[in-house]
């Protein structure tokens, strides 16, 4: 599914890019250009971006509490 049409940038390449490293829009928009022309798509990174912060935090909290 494409997340940003001006760039056809898909949600897979966006969640790549993330696990690449750019885990900010603005890393995003330098990496594959989303939000760079009409902006539409800001929701959709910014939420992507929130949600792989949510998911590492979670894998954290679980491997600390798996080490004690
Ligand atoms: S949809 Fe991403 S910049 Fe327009």
């Amino acid at each position: 599914m494409y997340i940003c049409i001006c760039n056809q940038v898909t949600e897979a390449q966006l969640r790549n890019e993330i696990e690449r490293g750019a885990n900010t829009v603005r890393k995003l928009r330098d990496a594959v250009g989303v939000t760079s022309q009409c902006g539409k798509c800001g929701t959709c990174v910014k939420a992507c971006v929130k949600e792989h912060k949510q998911l590492n935090r979670s894998d954290l909290l679980i491997n600390t509490a798996c080490s004690v």
